[in-house]
């Protein structure tokens, strides 16, 4: 990506995750900030905290007694919480976020995720004969958007063609509504609509989908309250789309930039596993956030409880303490403990259904679309706030 100067915005003390600026190229930001700061200020965002290091992120994402997860987007108008909205386990903390986590493990098993391998490949090649013909494509609107989307849908037991519904959601409410509270309250209150009638179904005839999981779980004992039932069903729709839509649209966008990497992932399997940590290291999608819930000093800044702190991940794969040569893509990279999935009680449940939508939706494309280029860069656009991926992705069959 070029490295375009993040001017005006005073970064260290001024940070805006939605600026433009940011979106189009958020490393030299950190980089800037890692030299200066290094922990970054917002008053837009009610004295949001940013730190950019690896270590201070991973301190961070173990402290659970100073940070709360209460609030795991940064709004403009306050935490979720005062509002009633919970998606448990990612907006809980412990004791309750332990008891709601070990109640959905068995949903994100391994064998059950593997499983769902088949039906991956089928809907990326449904995506990809639509295109394969034309010699031009869009890696995110024509593929990437409708891979967990589909999967999603699977999981919630919905029928596919809801799809578009579910990604104006969460457009909506995880690019819009942070700062826009009628958008957020609007796009609630039609998702809650739209769950209960999927809830009231799934009472009559049961299936082997999330809500009707919810439906027959049980916590400490009793059953789930409609409030977590609607909580951890918007929990997929906030936390398995957009990002590994941006995981799969910015692995196309950097193999579509790098020839020499998409020759290599074409003819030599071995690299693959090692490529796909690669790929998710260094254009991790996502940023978490935390909320302070007791005075304490991170980096020298005196945090007050209260106080709103921005958890971007990926400023954490790309620092050079932790990363040899971290904004060097290296295929190869053998030692890579990278923070795509966070870390700590909260690391990603979807992982493994992650990992699986990106490495057969990149398979089944170098199997069968011919080797492809940007064909217009200056019409990519990336998304804002804390999910970050290609949301138009131009791209072009090489010459043959
Ligand atoms: C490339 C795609 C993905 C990335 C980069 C990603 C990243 C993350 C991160 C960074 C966290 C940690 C949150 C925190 O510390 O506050 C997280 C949590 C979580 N993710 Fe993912 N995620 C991805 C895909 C998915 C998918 C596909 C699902 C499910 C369908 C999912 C479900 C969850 C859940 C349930 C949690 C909460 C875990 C907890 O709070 O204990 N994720 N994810």
């Amino acid at each position: 990506m070029t490295a375009t100067p993040p001017n005006p915005t005073d970064w260290s003390h001024d940070f805006d995750h939605y600026d433009p600026a940011y979106a189009a190229d958020p490393y030299s930001v950190w980089r800037e900030m890692r030299a200066t700061c290094p922990i970054g200020r917002s008053d837009t965002f009610r004295g949001m905290w940013v730190p950019v290091r690896h270590a201070d992120i991973e301190a961070v994402a173990r402290d659970t007694a100073h940070f709360s997860s209460r609030s795991p987007l940064v709004a403009e108008f306050g935490a979720m919480s005062d509002f009633g909205i919970e998606v448990p386990p990612i907006s809980s903390d412990p004791p309750y976020h332990t008891a709601f986590r070990s109640l959905l493990l068995p949903f994100f098993a391994p064998g059950r995720i593997d499983a769902l391998e088949p039906a991956i490949a089928a809907h990326a090649d449904r995506r990809i004969d639509a295109f394969v013909e034309r010699g031009t494509f869009d890696g995110s609107v024509d593929l990437a958007q409708h891979i967990p989307v589909a999967v999603i849908a699977g999981m919630l037991g919905i029928p596919d063609e809801d799809g578009d519904r579910f990604r104006r959601w969460v457009h909506l409410l995880l690019e819009v509504a942070p700062t826009d509270m009628g958008v957020a309250a609007t796009n609630l209150i039609e998702f809650n609509l739209y769950l209960q009638d999927q809830i009231a179904r799934r009472r009559e005839q049961p299936g082997d989908d999330l809500v009707s999981f919810l439906l027959g779980a049980e916590l400490d004992g009793r059953p789930l309250t409609d409030q977590e039932l609607f909580g951890g069903c918007l929990l997929l729709l906030m936390a398995g789309i957009d990002t590994t839509w941006s995981a799969i649209g910015a692995s196309l966008w950097h193999l579509a930039l790098h020839p020499e990497d998409q020759h290599r992932m074409r003819t030599d399997p071995s690299v693959w596993p090692s490529a796909i940590e690669e790929l998710l290291r260094a254009y991790a999608p996502v940023t978490m956030a935390r909320e302070v819930v007791a005075d304490v000093e991170l980096g020298g800044c005196p945090m007050k409880a209260g106080d709103p702190l921005l958890l971007p991940f990926p400023a954490a794969n790309r620092d050079p303490e932790a990363f040899a040569d971290p904004d060097r893509v290296d295929l190869d990279r053998a030692r890579n403990r990278h923070l795509a999935f966070g870390v700590g009680i909260h690391r990603c449940l979807g992982s493994n259904l992650a990992r699986l939508e990106l490495r057969v939706t990149l398979q089944r494309v170098l199997e069968r679309v011919p080797p492809f280029h940007l064909a217009d860069p200056g019409a990519v656009t990336w998304s804002r706030g804390q999910v970050r991926g290609p949301r138009v992705l131009p791209l072009a069959f090489d010459p043959a």
